[in-house]
């Protein structure tokens, strides 16, 4: 299983942090990945940058706007799976 950390700190949440949760969400029960994906939420992981910080692993992406959710996912979540190319 693999744990998405979306930051629902002030700074993340003022810029979206809500909206990207909701895409990524989306993204994962469209295309029934819910029993390979997580999605949880934390509190600031010290990279109030210009959006919002995502923690995968041990790596923390920050400045994912909201428009870019489905390009973070593409780009960053979906290597990490198995037999999940786009339908
Ligand atoms: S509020 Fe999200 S990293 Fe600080």
């Amino acid at each position: 299983m693999l744990t998405i950390v979306i930051c629902v700190g002030s700074s993340c949440h003022v810029r979206g942090s809500d909206e990207v949760a909701a895409a990524l969400e989306a993204i994962i029960e469209s295309e029934k990945l819910t029993d390979q994906v997580e999605l949880i939420g934390a509190f600031c992981m010290d990279h109030c940058s210009m959006g919002v910080s995502i923690r995968v692993g041990d790596t923390i992406h920050s400045g994912v706007l909201p428009s870019e959710a489905a390009i973070f996912f593409d780009r960053e979540i979906r290597p990490l799976l198995t037999g999940s190319a786009p339908q």
